[in-house]
């Protein structure tokens, strides 16, 4: 009987993960909550579970013979949901609770860095605005301000001058737009962002591909933060050679601390990087899959992703194992919704599909079906991702599927992987 694996989780990414399973040479059954109208071609959509409600999922679980969980986004992390099913006897891939603090408390995070020597701005946390005022008075501007907890990446406000900042301090602690929040405080840094995620068994991190994001919602990273306009895979800065070492740097000392703490790190490290002239430093960590950054690594993934899954779960169980990636491009393009990042927009008949389809991987993020129609369900509603030998080639095929698509409103950034054209271009003609 073949293996019965449950997503956690209905977006792009979970769409990209459940493709990538279902490409396993061990054919699994998959399930996924409360995967979306796209998941439903690949996996039995389960759409009244919800995912972070754990006694609900374990229980499931358990009525399916669900042989592993893989979890998508972090609310059903950082509530426990893996600590809930192993109680359970049920295998789950992602991290703990206590170790799922790496993303749902910043704070955590900075002081794991600091304990475990990964190179980072330097900060301090404030919990009320006269600290945070004198903080201020102490750095100067640029600053960058964060509230502690999980904010959707909302909860970021970089301030230019000290002005911007003391108007920021009003926003977490008068305002209190962030609820009743620490706030970290910290050293605005210079560079370019790059997404390194790592699969993790508790012992040893191993590097999957390096990807670019694109946060803000108007093209020359201009405009509000959003979850994520495009993406790209692999990144010329980083060569294959440089990997290993750039993960020995900002995931392998967390992993071995979260390992010392009693609370080992299963199943993705995500390091936000800014690669500054004096050396990368995190920006961030996220304890899970990146969104988009997933639609355009997992494509690329030659290695049987159930069975690293499965490895993962186990400690040390990826000692002889490697991750394997073609060397294809990958571009990803984000349709969104009328009114996104501000709003979004429901209901907008979605047409081109099947032809977008014929020249790149279109995965579903926020999609529903309406008598037999697909339509707009959410701010960002559909992916594309593009393949190729070449950068210029995966961007080709990435836009032409999202010009074959059409909905009222439809946005996407014009620019998503141009930066890795204009350097294939000028390595060509060195
Ligand atoms: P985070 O959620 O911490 O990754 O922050 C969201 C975005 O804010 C990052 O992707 C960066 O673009 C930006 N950012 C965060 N921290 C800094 C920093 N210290 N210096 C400059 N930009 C930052
Ligand atoms: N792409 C950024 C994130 O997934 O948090």
């Amino acid at each position: 009987m073949s293996i019965r694996i449950l997503v956690l989780g209905g977006g792009g990414r979970e769409h990209a993960i459940v493709k990538a399973l279902a490409r396993s040479p061990q054919a699994p059954e998959l399930f996924c909550a409360p995967g979306n109208p796209g998941i439903a071609a690949e996996a039995t959509c389960l759409p009244e579970l919800d995912p972070v409600d754990v006694e609900a999922v374990a229980a499931k679980a358990r009525e399916l013979e669900i042989d592993l969980v893989a979890v998508g986004p972090e609310a059903p992390l950082v509530v426990g949901v893996v600590d809930a099913l192993a109680s359970a006897g049920l295998p789950a891939f992602g991290p703990g609770a206590s170790a799922a603090r790496l993303e749902g408390s910043k704070s955590y995070a900075k002081e794991a860095m600091a304990e475990a020597g990964v190179p980072t701005a330097s900060y301090g946390v404030v919990s009320d605005r006269e600290s945070a005022l004198a903080e201020i008075e102490k750095t100067g501007a640029p600053v960058v301000l964060k509230a502690d907890g999980l904010a959707a990446g909302k909860g970021v406000l970089i301030c230019m001058d000290e002005d911007e900042a003391r108007e920021a301090i009003e926003v977490f602690f008068t305002e209190r737009r962030f609820g009743e929040t620490e706030v970290v405080i910290e050293e605005f840094l210079e560079g370019e962002e790059l997404s390194l995620l790592a699969i993790c068994d508790g012992e040893r991190a191993i590097p999957l591909a390096p990807a670019q994001d694109y946060k803000r919602i108007g093209e020359g990273d201009t405009g509000p933060n959003t979850g994520g306009m495009g993406s790209y895979s692999p990144v010329q800065i980083v060569g294959s050679d440089e990997l290993a070492e750039l993960s020995a740097l900002v995931h392998q000392p967390i992993v071995d601390l979260m390992a010392s703490r009693g609370t080992p790190f299963h199943g993705i490290l995500y390091a936000g990087l800014m690669m500054t002239a004096s050396g990368p430093k995190v920006l961030e960590y996220n304890t899970r899959f990146g969104d988009p950054e997933t639609q355009a690594v997992l494509p690329r993934l030659v290695s049987d992703l159930v069975d690293l899954f499965q490895a993962a779960t186990r400690p040390g169980g990826l000692a002889d194992r490697t991750v394997e990636f073609s060397d294809e491009w990958a571009v990803t393009v984000v349709l969104a919704s009328a009114g996104y990042p501000a709003s979004s927009s429901r209901g907008d008949l979605i047409s081109g599909l099947d032809r977008a389809a014929e020249v790149a991987e279109v995965v579903h993020a926020g999609t529903a079906e309406r008598n037999g129609e697909i339509v707009t369900a959410g701010g960002r509603v559909l992916n594309l991702t593009g393949l190729g030998p070449d950068a210029a080639t995966a961007r080709e095929r990435a836009y032409d599927a999202a010009e074959a698509i059409n909905f009222d409103g439809k946005q996407m950034r014009r620019d998503i992987a141009e930066r890795a054209v204009r350097r294939e271009r000028d390595q060509d003609s060195i």
